[in-house]
Parts: structure tokens; C-alpha cells; sequence
């Protein structure tokens, strides 16, 4: 019996609802260094929405807003704020992965479904995992347009730089108290992930605030999915003020990759992404704790870039700021110099951060 019962090629794309997608997609041209590469809308026949479809290397972010009121997406997006509605898998067999998933329990959200234009054809089917968020399978062996179906290939008059970002790496969801290994089981039976690793909130404390975690990944490795919980601590944990804001469950960050994280720190920084902030002295002993690196340390600090080891390698990480006005979904960058972890090493100085953070909101 093939174990992999859902084989995943990676993340195909990931779906944001947003209040103006227009202006999003801006942010994501100008400050992230995606192009604009598909657009459907009114132009191109669709009369309830607009999305546009940003790439960089193998990633494919899509930005879509309503355009009606009384409409699930404007609902959506008055509920949690802008944030993520689908991690799309790229899967081979759209139909079989819907089958194996419902089979064991998955809530279907659409049901497998052929759709075609002049460039072939796909066949995409969803089911329901934490919150309002859906896991759409998406088949494109037979497509060469674009997207998807339905969406025109375009090209926007703003030059677009690159900034070296690669691949998805971890998508991260915060889900309700008590609520994470019901999720890990869904992962475990309903997809066939392990589970990877455990944080509890030994791992995960600060003064303040405490959050518990584990990690799913997939047959191949290429899909992680990080779950967290709040745990108790004297004050309202990271997690709880997301669960309030976004109120529920929901994508918390988004991991990407890079090769050079010192060009692609500088280049966002420069172009005003906001980075959280560790005080200069989590450099003073760090290379005691993380032995030899190939990157100049002071080029790092300057930058505020986070460095971790375990068995394997080591790696770079640095967190945004959220990137909506509600304290919710944010992303990291990380380079991978072997290591295969989450950068536990990391986590106090990072979560007395967050809540240097969460303080000045007035959410501690
Ligand atoms: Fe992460």
C-alpha cells in the first residue's frame, strides 16, 4: 500500500482576500518584487470579482477582492481583514486527492471540477481545513497558460525588480486553544502527513506569553505546515491577539525562501517592509551558540538577520512586521544553509519582540 495517498508536487499558489486588490498588488510588485503575470476581472468576463496573479521564481501569490457587497469574498474580508483563503496544492491527480481526502473525513469545499480555455486544461477540487481557510488540489499537466483557466496573461508598465525570493518554505496556521492536535490529526489522517516536530510552551515562553506548536509535513517533504496554539502566560499570548483580530483561525505567516538573504533583507528594506526588531545584544553572544557562519555577522546585524543551528546546518531568518493594519498575517525570510528547523534558537528574542509589539498596540 503507497502510504502517500495525497503525493503533493508543492504549493502551487496561495490566495489572499483583500479589501482593494489594485493597491495589494502593488505592494506585492513594488515592494516584494513580483510580476504581474494573469488578471481576470470584468475585462475578461468575470462580473463578481477581481484577482490578480503575482509571481517570483515558484511562487504564485494571488491577490482577489469582491466586487459586490453581498458577496462571500467582501464577507470574508469584513470578518478576518485581508488574509489567506487558499493554500492551493499542486497535485497530479485533483480528483484522487478530493477522493482519498473526503474519504477520511475531509469537509469538500468544491468538488473536482475540468476548466478550459485556449491554453488546455485544469482540474481543480477544495476541501475545508482551520477556520475559513480551503486547500484547493490543483491539476495543470495539460495547461500552459498563465494561471489558470479564465485569467489573461498581462504585463504591468511598472519595473519590476526581483528580490531573490524562491519558494514557499512553511506556511504557519494559529488556530483556537486546545485546538492544534485536532488539526495535526486532520493533517495525519485526512492528508497522510507526519508530524515533524513538537514545541511546547517550555520551548515557547517569554515573561509574558506563551504558545504551543507543532509541525506536519508531507510524503516529500516539500509541504510544512506549522500549527500553533496560545498557551497560558501572564499576559495575552501572540497567538490569542491574532485569534482576536482575525477572529478565528487562520494563516498566521508565510515562509519564504532565498539563496542571499542579505540582498533580499536590503532590497525590502529599502523599499519600506517592515522588519520586527531584535536589541543589538542577541548578537554579542550569538556565535557562541551558533559556531561558524559563512556571512559576515556585522552585515547581518545591521540587517537585524536572526541565525539558528541544529544537526544539520544552520540557518538565516528575519520576520516582518504584520502586513495589513490588523496585527495578523506577516512573513519571514529564510535561507537554509543545511539546517532543516524553525529556528528555535530564536524564539524568546523573537517573541520578546512580537510583544514589544503587542505592548504598543495596546493588545498585551
Ligand atoms: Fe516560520
Amino acid at each position: 500500500m503507497n502510504p502517500d495517498f495525497v503525493p503533493i508536487n508543492g504549493t502551487d499558489h496561495i490566495e489572499f482576500y483583500v479589501g482593494n486588490a489594485k493597491q495589494a498588488a502593488l505592494f506585492y510588485q513594488h515592494c516584494m518584487g513580483f510580476q504581474l503575470v494573469a488578471y481576470a476581472g470584468p475585462e475578461t468576463g468575470v462580473r463578481d470579482r477581481a484577482s490578480y496573479v503575482l509571481q517570483q521564481e515558484k511562487i504564485r501569490f494571488v491577490l482577489t477582492t469582491s466586487l459586490q457587497s453581498n458577496h462571500e469574498i467582501a464577507d470574508h474580508v469584513r470578518t478576518h481583514g485581508d488574509g489567506v483563503k487558499v493554500l492551493a496544492l499542486w497535485v497530479d491527480d485533483a480528483t484522487r486527492s478530493f477522493r482519498e481526502t473526503t474519504l477520511r473525513g475531509a469537509e469538500p469545499a468544491a468538488p473536482p471540477k475540468k476548466l478550459t480555455d485556449e491554453f488546455g486544461e485544469v482540474i481543480v477540487s477544495s476541501i475545508k481545513t482551520y477556520g475559513d481557510t480551503l486547500h484547493t488540489f490543483v491539476e495543470r499537466s495539460r495547461y500552459s497558460g498563465p494561471f489558470l483557466p479564465g485569467f489573461k496573461p498581462v504585463s504591468s508598465s511598472l519595473k519590476v525588480t526581483p528580490i531573490g525570493l524562491k519558494y514557499v518554505d512553511h506556511c504557519v496556521g494559529n488556530v483556537e486553544l486546545g485546538q492544534m492536535n485536532r488539526w495535526v490529526n486532520f493533517y495525519e489522517q485526512v492528508m497522510g502527513f507526519k508530524l515533524l516536530i513538537t514545541f511546547d510552551d517550555k520551548d515557547i515562553s517569554t515573561e509574558y506569553s506563551a504558545l504551543m506548536s507543532k509541525v506536519v509535513s508531507n510524503g516529500n517533504g516539500y509541504i510544512k505546515f506549522p500549527i500553533n496554539e496560545p498557551a497560558k502566560g501572564k499576559k495575552k499570548s501572540q497567538i490569542e491577539e491574532y485569534l482576536d483580530f482575525y477572529h478565528g483561525a487562520g494563516v498566521q505567516h508565510i515562509a519564504i525562501a532565498t539563496d542571499d538573504i542579505i540582498h533580499t533583507v536590503s532590497e525590502l528594506r529599502q523599499r519600506g517592509v517592515e522588519f520586527l526588531r531584535v536589541p543589538d545584544v542577541y548578537y554579542d553572544d550569538v556565535l557562541d551558540r551558533v559556531g561558524h557562519i559563512n556571512e559576515d555577522l556585522q552585515a547581518l546585524k545591521k540587517l537585524n538577520i536572526l541565525i539558528d543551528r541544529d544537526e544539520e546546518g544552520y540557518l538565516l531568518q528575519i520576520f516582518t512586521k504584520p502586513v495589513q493594519d490588523r496585527p495578523t498575517l506577516f512573513f519571514e525570510i529564510i535561507e537554509r544553509n543545511g539546517a532543516k528547523s524553525f529556528g528555535k534558537g530564536n524564539f524568546k528574542a523573537l517573541f520578546e519582540a512580537i510583544e514589544l509589539e503587542q505592548g504598543l498596540r495596546g493588545n498585551l
